[in-house]
């Protein structure tokens, strides 16, 4: 693999999202399954030559023990100036002999708001003055926040905040945080730009709302890695990603983009032994 897309591979999937949910793929043949509370890290497993010639090979670890694995390979392999979360126009090399060390872009706190962004005592508005300008393919969009007037009593209760502008200040790109909750339903907004640096195989199906520009998904089976469709979604697309794909994505342009999860823990198994089909609707 190339050293930028493997530790952007390794720092998202270990450090930044726990690795999130199902199969992270770092390319065709190496990546981990989330047993949440135990990952699987594989080589062929999802591939269907390395099945049929039984070369795969899957070996099970703590997940503490295989984040803090990734963790100090992300903190010892990232060169000085090299932002394995920014595209590829924004930031350094990643590439070089080896200098310095950039551990505060790797270990970068994913945003995790517990109620919903711009709550009280919840994860804060972007603004320039805490560090986060408005990207430059975002400068036409309008920054105004919406007003809100709450009966008495229910001042702490009611909320509201321009997500377009907080999107336009995004400084990571392929990585969806959590701006909002309700019991197991996450909105997790992220802006994307050149390509989404793994491919993510699904436990559960996602629901991805194109908030602006244009994102082009290269759909495969999760399994074997058969090529199942090109989705080409343009703002206002709304797509379901079955439960038995894997994904993998390319913005020509930064773009915004909604990822509706459903964090059920039940989900996987639910889908997996039949009792929910694949896809959330049917037409
Ligand atoms: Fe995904």
């Amino acid at each position: 693999m190339s050293v930028d897309s493997f530790l952007r591979a390794i720092i998202r999937d270990a450090v930044a999202w726990d690795f999130f949910y199902g199969i992270i793929n770092f390319d065709g043949v190496v990546g981990t399954v989330n047993h949440y509370g135990t990952v699987d890290m594989f080589a062929g497993r999802y591939n269907d030559a390395y099945r049929k010639a039984e070369l795969d090979h899957v070996e099970n670890f703590p997940t503490a023990q295989i984040k803090e694995t990734f963790r100090a390979m992300g903190e010892d392999w990232t060169n000085e100036g090299f932002d394995p979360f920014a595209s590829p126009a924004e930031t350094g090399s990643a590439f070089g002999r080896r200098h310095g060390q950039n551990n505060d872009k790797v270990n970068q706190r994913r945003i995790a708001a517990k109620r919903m962004v711009s709550m009280p005592g919840d994860e804060a508005l972007r603004s320039d003055a805490s560090g986060f300008p408005i990207n430059r393919a975002f400068l036409d969009v309008a920054q105004d926040e919406p007003t809100v007037k709450a009966e008495p009593g229910f001042e702490g209760e009611v909320q509201a905040f321009n997500l377009f502008a907080y999107l336009s200040r995004s400084q990571v790109t392929w990585n969806p945080s959590v701006v909002s909750v309700c019991k197991n339903s996450l909105y997790c907004p992220t802006t994307e730009e050149y390509i989404l640096p793994v491919i993510h195989g699904n436990d559960r199906y996602e629901w991805f709302i194109q908030l602006s520009d244009e994102i082009h998904w290269s759909v495969e089976d999760r399994d074997s890695g058969a090529v199942r469709a090109r989705v080409v979604m343009k703002p206002g697309d709304v797509a379901a990603m079955p439960a038995d794909i894997r994904h993998q994505g390319y913005a020509p342009k930064r773009a915004m983009l909604l990822v509706w999860e459903n964090a059920s823990p039940d989900m996987p198994e639910l889908v997996s032994s039949g009792k929910l089909p694949v896809v959330p609707v049917q037409f």
